[in-house]
């Protein structure tokens, strides 16, 4: 558990120091939950939400992008049952005068039986050795098969009271499991409430005319009150898609964990529409094909894992999350929702607009069913950014800190490094960062000497560092270092833009979806 402490406060720190995350107005002691992306977090942030749209739209015929407004018409909200039922269970502490989420200290609560439960398996793996059968422990051990039933039996009747809207329950539990304040110890607590999470504003400017608003809290809705628009003007054929990113607000109870749960963040979801009955298959179809484009980055298949909801939302009839293992242990970073025709009837019945689609194949026509994917892309940053971060021990024992960005995804993809201020290297090395800068975010570096050129361009995760030395004004090469392997190569400069390529490209990564 200490290590993982150690390891995020290593990530929030390194984000803070090599210009990727900063807390927002941090002039001013900074807002509470929300953050401001820097230089290099912008282009990594940017690189993911591209990689996304390549994936969902670009190489999908049937799904589309959309743009839609943050604000909407108010009654968007009434219909998509956000106004009634977008609720977090809260509960105070008398004592530190705290607020948490009932759920959230619940799932702690687990959260550390779930640690219990690795710290047997890593025990045993050291004891057995090369033989350790590690699903085969899982299943077997006594204690671990324990903590497992208890932690399932937990959740499974807190999914249930929740699902009832039985609060009292819910504290319940949280006596009975004994959960104290982390702050004060105490276990004095308020009963469970219910609280809104949407932010609400005025649209106009006098008091008597102006509308209540709220701030999107998912991007969804957009999507949908557009749904026919986009049907009708690209004359999509079920089944299709539509795809957007954009912010979405949240008055979060528990703002903690760095970007991982935040006040204003980012959404990237697609809607995908199809035939009522369908769904189903549709649902287990859109699971497999997220979790191969997370693959597809390389970070680790074991650093992944489905999670079935108990609790299922106002609008969903099934519903997954696409779990990471994140520095503080395995949280949702995908949710795949089959949110069957809720939206779209609700919205027909709040407008007494007609939102269905004529199916020609078997002339009927129908409200459609839709299969969501939906990804928070602060998040996804997150998972990225944890899992890229990496102290090397070298062989002249010395350690160095290296951002393993997927390349595809690094903010910069190469650094031209002059070896020394003079001779006229400079003057080659800048007409490199020129013609490559066409195609690449390159970045030129003259200070310092190059070993600590190397160390800064490893710590924000450049893949290649290209060197111009003497040979070069002789010869047209330049050495090209890899930032995984520091293995370090001759090569021409005419070359340098097919050997970046190869690397970087999406083309590349998709291809391994
Ligand atoms: N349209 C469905 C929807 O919004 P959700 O599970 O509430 O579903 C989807 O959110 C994703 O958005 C989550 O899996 C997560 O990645 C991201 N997300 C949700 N709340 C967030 C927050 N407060 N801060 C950062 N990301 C968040």
């Amino acid at each position: 558990m200490a290590n993982q402490e150690d390891q995020f406060k290593k990530v929030v720190s390194h984000a803070k120091e090599y210009g990727f995350v900063f807390q927002s107005s941090e002039i001013y002691d900074g807002l509470s939950a929300v953050y401001d992306y820097a230089q290099n977090g912008v282009e990594l942030k940017k690189n993911i939400r591209d990689y996304w749209w390549k994936a969902m739209v670009q190489m999908h015929e049937n799904i589309v992008g959309l743009d839609a407004a943050i604000f909407m018409h108010p009654t968007t909200w009434k219909a998509s049952g956000h106004v009634d039922a977008f609720n977090d269970p809260l509960i105070d502490n008398k004592d530190s005068k705290k607020r948490y989420r009932a759920d959230v200290l619940i799932e702690d609560y687990v959260g550390k039986l779930d640690a219990k439960i690795e710290k047997e398996v890593e025990k045993a793996a050291k004891r057995f050795g090369e033989s350790f059968d590690k699903d085969q422990f899982l299943a077997t051990n006594p204690r671990v098969v324990g903590y497992k039933e208890q932690g399932d039996a937990i959740l499974k009747r807190m999914g249930q009271s929740l699902e009832k809207e039985d609060l009292a329950d819910v504290k319940a539990l949280i006596e009975e499991l004994e959960i104290a304040c982390p702050l004060s110890g105490s276990r004095n607590w308020t009963d469970v409430k219910q609280f809104n999470l949407m932010f609400g504003t005025k649209l106009g400017a006098s008091a008597d005319t102006a509308m209540d608003l709220y701030l999107r809290p998912e991007t969804a809705q957009g999507i949908f009150v557009n749904f026919l628009n986009v049907q009708k003007t690209g004359r999509m054929k079920i089944p299709f898609g539509i795809a957007q990113t954009g912010k979405a607000f949240r008055n979060e109870i528990v703002a903690r964990q760095f970007i991982f749960r935040m006040r204003e963040f980012e959404q990237m979801e697609m809607q995908f529409f199809v035939r009522p009955g369908t769904q189903k298959e549709w649902y287990e179809s859109w699971k497999e094909t997220r979790l191969k484009w997370h693959l597809s980055l390389g970070m680790g298949a074991e650093n992944y894992r489905f999670h079935d909801h108990e609790k299922l939302a106002h609008y969903a009839d099934a519903a997954a999350d696409i779990e990471f293992k994140f520095p503080f242990g395995f949280k949702e970073l995908e949710g795949i929702h089959s949110r069957t025709d809720f939206d779209l009837s609700s919205h027909e019945k709040f407008s007494g607009k007609k939102l269905q689609y004529f199916d020609p194949e078997i002339n009927e026509r129908y409200i459609p069913y839709v299969v969501e994917t939906s990804i928070g892309l602060d998040r996804m940053f997150l998972a990225v950014f944890s899992n890229a971060l990496q102290e090397e021990e070298l062989d002249n024992n010395t350690t160095r800190t290296v951002l393993k960005l997927p390349a595809v995804l690094a903010p910069t993809k190469a650094a031209i490094l002059p070896l020394v201020k003079k001779d006229g290297l400079p003057e080659v090395a800048k007409k490199i960062v020129e013609d490559l800068k066409w195609d690449f975010n390159v970045d030129y570096d003259e200070k310092d000497a190059v070993g600590r050129r190397y160390r800064r361009q490893d710590a924000v995760g450049t893949p290649f560092c290209i060197t111009v030395d003497h040979d070069t004004l002789n010869d047209n090469t330049v050495t090209i270092r890899h930032r995984d392997s520091m293995e370090q190569q001759r090569v021409k400069i005419e070359d340098l833009r097919e050997i970046i390529k190869k690397e970087v490209d999406v083309k590349t990564w998709l291809m391994k979806m």
